[in-house]
């Protein structure tokens, strides 16, 4: 949420400033600013109410006066709605200081107060103001940036991340961060801050990971890094492994389209390197030690939207695999009562961004009490990973639609390599059980790759459908969490009512909801699966149908059974039950977000949303 950009060196920043904030939209879009420190030493900002787009035409019709050092922000809006004066930069000591800031500060209304009192007055209503005139005011006082910023982070409570820069020191970027994230980057001759390393990958790929509760100040030529105290502190360098043309959208229409036909890779890729000799072979994992892994008598799943749902996935695979109980909690809900965590509890947290408030907060919660952490993560230096015992990286690419698609099946796939590998370590699973299944899964994104024809018909379905007020989803086992993430995309992207039911849970009172005409996607087992799944969810399309519902099935390719009974058939190549959810979602991404195109809707930043909630 907010997405943050700081530059030094010697590219004129404007445009480095709103190349970085184009590839952190994604992460807020209700207003955007700048401020640059112009070759005179003037201080200048510019700053919009609506998407990135208004500002840069401003910018392209009155450029600002342009320099060497600058600071840059997008918008989700917490205090204050979206307008102008709320848009960050906020400025401080008569103008000449500009600060960016993502997160909540808590105890703002408290600063304000004296604030007001010592004669300060306010231009918003936000409260990254008055970090701005505290910064500001320690900067008359001290004359220097850092110790500026350093006054003010030990006085602030809450969540932030905060840039500033002061046109007394040009050249100079300060960041701090607290609970937000903060990624450096590393350049030759210049320096880049990032909510993200997307800020900044078009020129570098070597970056440095922040730690909580760190400043650091870049110029140039050097980039320093100090703790809340002041103690200098050496963190970690990592290099970036995808490319910025991995986060433009290229010749798509939308970058959900383009993520939707990056499925198979996302899968692809998550395997990759992780088999050996037709086992799973995940060091991540095997570094906690074969005593912890036999050890664990629980794993507790906590994420929050999508990958709450994959995590649902994952709990029936690992359950299965590895003879170990699996609970799936949503991370806000999991730390507000008095959990039951052991040091044989393994807490998998699950999260693209690596940034979820909710989520990272539980992460930290369930390892002050003692149970061992580990994180399923897409984003290189995020803030979950570091925070947890262990992680394993999902190589899904970066994820820049705000609707998280192909994140959900590499995390699915994650969640079934530690559920292989937990069933190996503990001889759950034999060995050519073990193999039996990984091929299974090295399989998918070939049959992913077919998958994605479905993407035309579904675009004639979603445009027959444009006016529809409500559609439901239907699935058992595997496919009922998958009902749910179909459910859950509808209503992000084409702002629709649209539930996800467990099938067996009609009859105790969703079916009261049937009416002529409601659309029912359903989640069709494979009639090859021995427990019969397939002809309960048959029964269950009959009862609905016979009372008027249209229904959409997603079936094996041959499940001839299923014909008379659906209006429509959408086919997915044959699977075995653990991995059809792989498959059956696609067609649902497809449905999200051409029944939204046919709204006239933008499917890449659906409103009142933000791709990475770093608030709780
Ligand atoms: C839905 C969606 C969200 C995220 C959720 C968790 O399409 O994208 O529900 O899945 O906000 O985000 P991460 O995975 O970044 O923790």
């Amino acid at each position: 949420m907010c997405g943050i950009v700081g530059y030094v060196g010697t590219r004129g920043s404007v445009d480095v400033l709103l190349g970085g904030l184009k590839r952190l939209e994604y992460r807020g879009y209700d207003s955007a600013g700048v401020a640059v420190i112009d070759a005179d030493g003037h201080l200048g900002t510019r700053k919009h109410a609506g998407k990135l787009g208004i500002l840069t035409d401003d910018l392209a019709a009155a450029p600002l006066a342009d320099g060497h050092t600058g600071i840059g922000h997008t918008r989700w809006a917490t205090h204050g709605g979206p307008t102008d004066e709320n848009a960050h930069p906020h400025l401080g000591d008569d103008g000449k200081l500009a600060l960016i800031h993502n997160g909540i500060i808590e105890n703002f209304a408290e600063l304000k107060g004296e604030l007001l009192a010592s004669g300060h007055t306010f231009h918003s209503e936000t409260d990254t103001e008055v970090a701005a005139l505290l910064v500001g005011d320690a900067f008359r006082a001290t004359g220097d940036l850092t110790a500026a910023m350093l006054q003010v982070v030990n006085r602030l409570e809450g969540a932030f991340t905060l840039l500033a820069v002061h046109a007394d020191q040009p050249g100079v970027v300060v960041g701090a961060r607290r609970n937000s994230p903060l990624v450096i980057g590393l350049g030759e001759g210049e320096n880049f801050l990032g909510s993200d390393v997307a800020a900044f990958v078009e020129y570098t790929h070597r970056a440095m990971e922040i730690g909580q509760d760190q400043l650091v100040t870049i110029r140039p030529d050097s980039v320093e890094v100090v703790d809340f105290g002041g103690a200098p502190v050496a963190p970690p360098t990592f290099e970036v492994d995808w490319d910025a043309s991995a986060a433009e959208k290229g010749g798509w229409s939308s970058f959900m389209a383009k993520e939707i036909s990056e499925e198979p890779e996302a899968v692809a890729k998550t395997i990759l390197g992780r088999v050996t000799d037709g086992l799973v072979d995940l060091p991540e994992v095997t570094a906690l030690g074969p005593e912890v892994l036999r050890s664990i008598d629980r794993v507790l799943i906590i994420a929050c939207g999508t990958a709450a749902y994959a995590g649902m996935v994952g709990k029936y695979a690992i359950e299965q695999w590895a003879r170990i109980p699996v609970d799936v909690e949503l991370a806000h809900e999991f730390r507000y009562r008095e959990p039951v965590l052991s040091p044989n509890t393994l807490v998998v947290s699950i999260s693209q961004s690596g940034e979820t408030m909710d989520t990272l907060m539980a992460v930290k919660y369930a390892r002050e009490r003692g149970a061992r952490t580990l994180s399923i993560c897409n984003t290189q230096g995020a803030t979950i990973p570091r925070e947890s015992d262990a992680v394993v990286y999902t190589h899904a690419g970066p994820e820049v639609a705000v609707a998280s698609t192909k994140a959900f099946v590499a995390q699915i796939t994650a969640t079934y390599l530690l559920g292989l590998q937990l069933g190996q370590v503990r001889g759950a699973l034999t060995d050519d059980e073990a193999r039996g299944l990984v091929a299974e899964l090295q399989a998918v994104p070939e049959k992913l790759a077919t998958v994605l024809g479905v993407g035309d018909r579904i675009k004639e379905l979603a445009h027959w459908m444009a006016d529809t007020r409500s559609v439901l989803f239907l699935g058992r086992h595997v496919g009922y969490p998958v009902a749910l993430e179909g459910a859950l995309k509808l209503k992000e992207l084409a702002y629709i009512h649209a539930e996800g039911f467990a099938a067996g849970e009609l009859k105790h009172g969703p079916i009261a909801l049937i009416e002529p005409g409601q659309v029912v996607f359903v989640l069709v087992p494979s009639p090859r699966d021995p427990r019969s799944l397939h002809s309960k969810v048959v029964s269950n399309i009959q009862e609905i149908r016979a009372r008027g519902a249209r229904v959409i099935a997603i079936a094996e390719e041959g499940d001839v059974a299923v014909l008379p009974h659906a209006d429509e058939v959408i086919r997915i190549p044959l699977a075995s039950p653990f991995f059809e959810p792989l498959l059956a979602v696609v067609p649902l991404h497809y449905f999200g977000m051409e029944l939204a195109s046919a709204k006239g809707l933008d499917v890449d930043q659906p409103r009142n949303l933000a791709k990475s909630v770093t608030v709780e």
